[in-house]
């Protein structure tokens, strides 16, 4: 482990996430640093934890969770724009999506390859207008966000009634022996790899703290709880492998029933076959 993480670590078992939506370990200035410093690596280092398949997963959730065209939705902690380059491909409009994220350098990134409003800001105070936006996504981003239920209370507000929030994280299998492979490749191989393919100690790092953050936080089932004491209704999750957590919740609506979003198993199953999720994206 190299020196730097060591006090995230240690002050992370003293605090251990799954009672707390406050992580006091992340503060913004620590994450934004970590993320600054090592957003030249993300994408390379997220196809490696992935073997080639982020862009497909990310879609996958996104479709389960209903975006659909037409909508305007927000990608908060947006880094460097891979959930959101998945987000255009489904809206089919670059203009209807809008990224937010604290990492000036993970935006610079996202700058160059996305052609989307891209702004600096916290999600737990995002200069967006109240009820202004259909979907609000937050891809592997709980983990690094200091309070979740401020973050929650913004996604609440900035949504429309009827509007979808969707969070994708990775949380350690309960297992022990699927823990222990966790801890082998997310924790070892990724990070030794991701040194090896860049020649750079910051890959290694960047590996290294996801794996600490992931074993360090709380369950899924604290997850639902905290989006259900936010305020969000017919919360749900779609779980793979007990590793990658696609969570959904919507806003309250009073009025006529909103259109029903299919998420039943099948309908996940038909979507992974489809052409839809095997488009090229990029
Ligand atoms: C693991 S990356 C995820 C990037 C992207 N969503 C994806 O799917 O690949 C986490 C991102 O969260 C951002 N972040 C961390 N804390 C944040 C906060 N409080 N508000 C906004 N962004 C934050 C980091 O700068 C980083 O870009």
């Amino acid at each position: 482990m190299s020196n730097d993480q060591e006090p995230v670590l240690a002050a992370s078992r003293l605090q251990p996430g799954p009672a707390s939506c406050i992580n006091p370990t992340r503060s913004k200035m620590f994450v934004r640093d970590m993320f600054n410093e090592t957003a030249r690596h993300y994408d390379l280092a997220n196809q490696i934890f992935s073997l080639g398949s982020g862009g497909w997963y990310r879609r996958a959730c996104l479709h389960w969770a209903g975006l659909r065209p037409g909508m305007q939705a927000v990608d908060v902690a947006v880094g460097t724009g891979l959930l959101a380059r998945e987000m255009i491909a489904l809206t089919g409009d670059a203009r209807a999506v809008i990224g937010l994220d604290v990492s000036e350098s993970m935006l610079a990134i996202a700058r160059f390859k996305l052609k989307i409003p891209l702004i600096q800001a916290a999600a737990e105070a995002l200069p967006l207008a109240s009820a202004s936006a259909d979907f609000l996504a937050m891809g592997y981003a709980l983990r690094h966000i200091a309070d979740l239920r401020a973050a929650l209370a913004e996604a609440l507000r900035v949504l429309r009634p009827g509007g979808t929030v969707l969070l994708l994280e990775i949380s350690a299998p309960r297992r022990r022996f699927a823990q222990f492979l966790a801890a082998i490749y997310i924790g070892r191989i990724v990070p030794l790899v991701s040194l090896v393919t860049t020649r750079d100690h910051g890959a290694r790092t960047l590996m290294r703290y996801h794996w600490d953050t992931i074993v360090n936080y709380m369950p899924p089932e604290a997850v639902q709880a905290a989006l259900r004491t936010s305020g969000f209704e017919n919360v749900d999750c779609w779980s793979e492998l007990d590793l990658f957590h696609c969570h959904v919740g919507s806003k309250a609506f009073e009025g006529a029933a909103m259109p029903a979003v299919n998420r039943s198993k099948s309908a996940r199953k038909n979507f992974f076959f489809s052409r839809e999720v095997n488009l090229a994206s990029g």
